[in-house]
């Protein structure tokens, strides 16, 4: 059944779990979801960006979303917005049924420019206003999504901050966060701690000076009750990046955010872990291999297959490497 997103992250902190926050596009990604969801008898959360939403129509998500709840009604789902740049468009998602919706107050309507504080506050209580009348979920956004290698925001996807930022900007500021709760009363944080979307993260693998996971500890001791959250999230096996070039991709190296270090800040506060690349990663791969090595095969449904079980990888996997697995 669609549930709230409040319910599932509830009971993940009253258990010590993290969930999965995938993004989904189409078909094939609804359908590796809860496959791998029912598998291992976890909780889901699917979430739709503006970028999804553009690609699909919104119509088209919905009941794609709609569809895997009718055809998995044991299994909770939460269809969450993802990354809504003003309150008329976490109205819309509301309006259209959408049980959890993230006001990203971090950056301006443009996407682009850094906010002031006053206005993150006064656009994610205007939402939590709207949306708590109805049960409905709201998830903010305190700080800057970017590397604090180079000091970028995060510009991959097309939407974050422009220009040089400051380590303040990068990394969310706990007393901070502790007024922006108090002054919101949103229902799950997220956090700026050096991770950034897309596939291109990180030059070496991240040591705590670029992924700051005691800066979450810090957070959740000053808020042991709020529901932080990740964003970027993806890990960017070396596996799938290898697939990807050995079928003639171009992917540079880079690296993702390690598994170890989200359980450890699953151990933290952390309950919701947002995950689109590494399923971008997986189907690309698979799709890239059965293209090179079946020619003269044309039918989309004999390359969407392997994609799509690929894609189911990666869920089942984090399913069960953050604990959500039997939690359904
Ligand atoms: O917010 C970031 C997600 O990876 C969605 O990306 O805007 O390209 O759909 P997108
Ligand atoms: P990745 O690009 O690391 O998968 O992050 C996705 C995300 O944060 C969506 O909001
Ligand atoms: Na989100
Ligand atoms: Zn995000």
């Amino acid at each position: 059944a669609l549930v709230s997103m409040r319910q599932l992250l509830d009971h993940a902190a009253e258990n010590g779990y993290g969930i999965p926050a995938f993004n989904v596009n189409n078909l094939e990604q609804v359908q590796a979801i809860m496959e791998a969801a029912h598998e291992t008898d976890s909780p889901v959360i699917m979430q739709a960006s503006a970028g999804a939403r553009k690609y699909a129509g919104e119509g088209f998500l919905k009941q794609l979303i709609q569809a895997a709840v009718e055809s998995y009604p044991h299994l909770p789902v939460v269809m969450h917005q993802d990354h809504g740049q003003s309150p008329a468009i976490c109205q819309g998602a509301i309006d259209l049924g959408f049980t959890s919706v993230m006001m990203d107050g971090s950056l301006e309507e443009d996407g682009k420019s850094i906010a002031d504080y006053e206005y993150n506050v006064d656009v994610t209580k205007r939402v939590v206003d709207m949306a708590h009348k109805l049960g409905i979920t709201v998830e903010g956004e305190l700080g800057c999504l970017g590397s604090l290698e180079t000091m970028k925001g995060d510009k991959e996807d097309g939407h974050g901050a422009e220009g040089t930022l400051t380590m303040e900007q990068l990394l969310t500021d706990p007393e901070q966060a502790a007024d922006f709760v108090r002054q919101t009363q949103l229902d799950a944080l997220a956090i700026a701690i050096g991770t950034s979307h897309g596939a291109y993260k990180f030059s070496r693998k991240p040591t705590g000076d670029i992924l700051s996971i005691s800066r979450i500890k810090e957070i959740h001791a000053r808020l042991p009750n709020t529901h932080l959250v990740m964003h970027g999230s993806s890990s960017v096996p070396q596996e799938l990046l290898a697939e990807i070039r050995q079928f003639g991709g171009d992917m540079k190296e880079t690296y993702g955010v390690p598994v170890e270090e989200i359980q450890e800040a699953i151990k933290f506060g952390v309950r919701k872990v947002n995950i689109d690349t590494d399923i971008r990663l997986a189907m690309t791969g698979a799709i890239r291999r059965f293209m090179a090595e079946n020619p003269s095969k044309f039918d989309p449904r004999e390359y969407l297959k392997p994609a799509r079980l690929a894609a189911k990888q990666i869920c089942l996997q984090r399913y069960q490497q953050f604990g959500t697995a039997g939690n359904a």
